[in-house]
């Protein structure tokens, strides 16, 4: 290609994925090995190499998408080629999706799958999944549906990952020999580690980052293993049951906001919505660090522009926090109900498969309102979701479990105890008789 140079230095996985002509293929392993700019290189490359080629890049979400894996494939991957001329953004409009456009005619659509009404219709050469542990595997077979491409090249989806749970589907269809699993190193970005094995300086400030996460998370995004949290305490939470796509809630369902409070730990608002039938939806979610009550109060009032007036705003109990909330918000609101066990175990009951087979608590897809970006940088939780399979007991000196939660990554799952609570235990005065 006249006029455009693209320097990448693949190394290990990343250069086994430039070469890898399966149909199906998964990069995996720790967070910042370079999986997904060896992903997002390969179809840049792809498309400059074979005109006419068309190409889509997912992720879960649209807005996961245009936050993170697009501003790596600008910045780091189709830089030069898009100031060259060679490669122009289309936004999108009410009948096309958003894409690259290359001067050669090839094509790289991109889309969440929580959108999929634009792209899903059509046909194409190559395929890329950004976090591909996040999406179903219906929605990988769907898209393998979409690999009839015309362009003179093999098709191929890829998938790029960090490891999740052991029995996880992705895992389980690689172990089976349906996706060839690639193993992504530290040593494979050259970013961080030098060729003589030695970190960088951005290397040693991202590794020490890896090397301050605790438990599963740990054991995933530092050492890339398959590892299932211990002593987690929602064993029944299941994505797959309990996360659902987004719905038009209807007008008349009692709304109710909880709320637990943080400054350097994220204070979390959550908006549920009850069916009629008693279920609870989480439909939106506030989940930020450093930030006053009352800026809060602001983002609060706006996601309460839109439908009822909630019953109640349900609140972690400090006093001062509470007050000024109150203030902002023009609102009274009610202390939670604090105490653990109970509400834990009125939670578990709410995430069992009732007798018409579905549970009796929701988590809507993209209800987070915005992404914490401090929470991204440091890997820890940026949602009640992502906070859900790594909340667990603490442990006692001796390994025993204890009764009580392990203090940390736990704000959105207090939240959502204090509204269970609020619900289910029926919070009475109170009143003691001698
Ligand atoms: N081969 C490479 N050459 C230069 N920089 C790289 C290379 N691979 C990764 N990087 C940089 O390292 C960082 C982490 O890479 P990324 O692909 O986001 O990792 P992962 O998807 O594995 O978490 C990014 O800033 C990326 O640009
Ligand atoms: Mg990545």
């Amino acid at each position: 290609m006249i006029g455009t140079v693209v320097r990448y230095e693949p190394r290990g996985a990343a250069r086994e994925l430039l070469e890898c002509r399966d149909a199906e293929v998964l990069i995996a392993g720790p967070a910042g090995t370079g999986k997904s700019l060896a992903m997002l290189f390969k179809l840049h490359a792809s498309c400059l190499a074979v005109p006419g080629l068309r190409a889509l890049l997912v992720r879960q979400t649209h807005a996961s998408l245009t936050g993170t894996t697009l501003v790596t494939f600008e910045r780091a991957v189709a830089q030069e080629a898009m100031s060259a001329g060679l490669v122009r953004w289309f936004g999108g409009s009410a009948r096309q999706p958003a894409a690259y456009r290359y001067a050669n005619g090839s094509e790289i659509l991109v889309g969440g799958l929580d959108r999929p009404e634009k792209f899903l219709s059509s046909e194409f050469d190559r395929i890329a999944v950004d976090e591909a542990t996040e999406i179903t595997e219906m929605a990988l077979e769907t898209l393998i549906s979409r690999l009839r491409g015309t362009a003179p090249t093999y098709k191929q989806i890829v998938c790029a990952c960090n490891p999740s749970y052991p029995t996880h589907w992705i895992k389980l269809r690689s172990d089976r020999g349906a996706m060839v699993m690639l193993h992504s190193r530290h040593a494979d970005n050259p970013a961080y580690v030098r060729a003589d094995g030695g970190l960088t300086a951005a290397g040693q400030d991202y590794m020490a980052k890896l090397q301050a996460l605790t438990g599963v998370r740990k054991l995933r995004l530092a050492e890339g293993r398959w590892a299932a949290a211990e002593g987690v305490i929602y064993e029944l939470f299941d994505p797959g049951a309990h996360v659902i796509p987004r719905f038009d809630v209807p007008a008349g369902w009692p709304r109710w906001l909880s709320v637990d409070f943080g400054y350097t730990n994220p204070l979390v608002c959550q908006d549920w919505r009850e069916d009629p039938d008693g279920r609870l939806y989480l439909v939106a979610e506030l989940y930020r660090t450093r930030r006053l009550v009352e800026d809060h109060a602001k983002d609060i009032l706006r996601m309460l522009a839109d439908g009822p007036r909630p019953r109640a705003v349900v609140c972690d109990h400090d006093a001062e926090d509470r007050a000024t909330l109150e203030r902002h918000l023009g609102m009274s609101t009610v202390a939670a109900k604090k105490t653990v066990s109970d509400g834990i175990q009125a939670v578990q009951s709410r995430l069992k498969l009732a007798g018409d087979g579905r549970p009796r608590l929701f988590l809507v897809e993209g209800a987070l309102v915005e992404r914490d970006p401090d929470l991204v940088d440091a890997k820890r939780p940026t949602c009640t979701e992502e906070e859900l399979p790594g909340y667990i007991w603490a442990i006692k000196p001796g390994g025993a479990l204890k009764e009580e939660p392990h203090k940390e990554n736990d704000h959105g799952c207090d939240a959502l105890r204090y509204v269970v609570a609020e619900r289910d235990l029926g919070v009475r005065p109170n009143i003691r008789w001698f």
